[in-house]
């Protein structure tokens, strides 16, 4: 797989990795495994952004909590159309827990900033800018704009867990990145099956299209939380290089030449611990570091460690 943003092949994937699609019913069983997996956040540890911690990532969390908030009504409406014209019923109830699933982390995000004294903030311009492209779309460019969000996400996080030693802001990062790497496979595998027995240049055309809107939304996220990004790690040029890294992952998986969609498998206990296991990995090293406290950070008392 290239790392070269600009290399045409990173859209014309020749080797996917695993095309038997889970279905949406799958999808229901792993949300709902996700949502009772343990998950401790060290609460008790408290407010323990430094001054200079504080100034880089206040604003930019509060940015992020606010797009995590979304009640996602056009998607849900855009997957309640695709379920009456398919019949795949299950993929609204899919979406449904994927939109609980952001909603928890917009919990989880709004419950720190309320523990460091960081107001809620009630709109942005690039959250408006988000949702207009999202108004009245139909499902494929609903899905197609949402994933250009989940894989700037995945850079995101891994740069905001880098920028901080708070152990409760570090552990909130690493348990969304798993998440959001779970997310942007479902929303690349569903692209996948919406351009299904397309020509293969109209596939070309969507992902070039796709292609533009993630170049512009990655200069939008750089100009915002450029901050966060240089304080975690993240100067421009890598920044740039693992946003393209982590597209090209994505449109191996939203390229519907070698999909092989499973019709309508029963839920399966293996399905759902295979995905899991594969969200975990994919965000544990999403910037190719180890999970963990920040080196030298105070540890927390384990009796503070209590489920969110
Ligand atoms: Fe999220
Ligand atoms: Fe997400």
């Amino acid at each position: 797989m290239t790392s070269d943003p600009f290399a045409m092949s990173a859209l014309r994937p020749s080797a996917p990795v695993d095309r038997a699609l889970p279905t949406s019913a799958e999808w229901c069983a792993y949300y709902a495994a996700n949502a009772s997996a343990a998950t401790t956040i060290p609460w008790g540890c408290g407010a323990r952004l430094t001054e200079a911690e504080r100034r880089a990532v206040a604003a930019s969390v509060q940015e992020f909590q606010l797009g995590e908030r979304s009640e996602g009504q056009h998607l849900h409406a855009a997957a309640r159309a695709y379920a009456g014209s398919t019949g795949d019923d299950a993929y609204v109830r899919a979406i449904e827990a994927f939109i609980r699933e952001e909603q928890r982390h917009a919990r989880y995000l709004g419950r720190f900033l309320a523990m460091e004294g960081i107001p809620l903030r009630r709109r942005s311009w690039p959250d408006d800018v988000f949702r207009f492209l999202r108004r009245g779309a139909g499902l494929e460019t609903t899905v197609a704009v949402l994933l250009t969000a989940e894989v700037i996400a995945q850079v995101y996080y891994a740069a905001l867990r880098g920028a901080t030693r708070s152990p409760v802001l570090r552990a909130l990062c690493e348990r969304i990145l798993r998440d959001e790497a779970a997310h942007v496979r479902f929303q690349a595998e569903r692209l996948a099956l919406l351009r299904a027995g397309r020509g293969r240049f109209a596939v070309r055309i969507a992902c070039a299209g796709q292609r533009a809107l993630f170049a512009g939304a990655a200069v939008v996220v750089w100009n915002g939380h450029r901050a966060v990004l240089r304080r975690g790690g993240f100067p421009f040029r890598r920044y740039w290089r693992q946003c393209w890294r982590q597209f090209a992952r994505a449109a191996v998986m939203m390229d519907p030449a070698g999909s092989a969609p499973r019709s309508r498998a029963p839920v399966s206990a293996s399905g759902t611990a295979r995905l899991r296991a594969r969200s975990s990995a994919a965000g544990a090293l999403a910037d190719g570091r180890a999970a963990g406290p920040a080196p030298g950070a105070p540890p927390c008392p384990a009796s503070t460690r209590i489920p969110l």
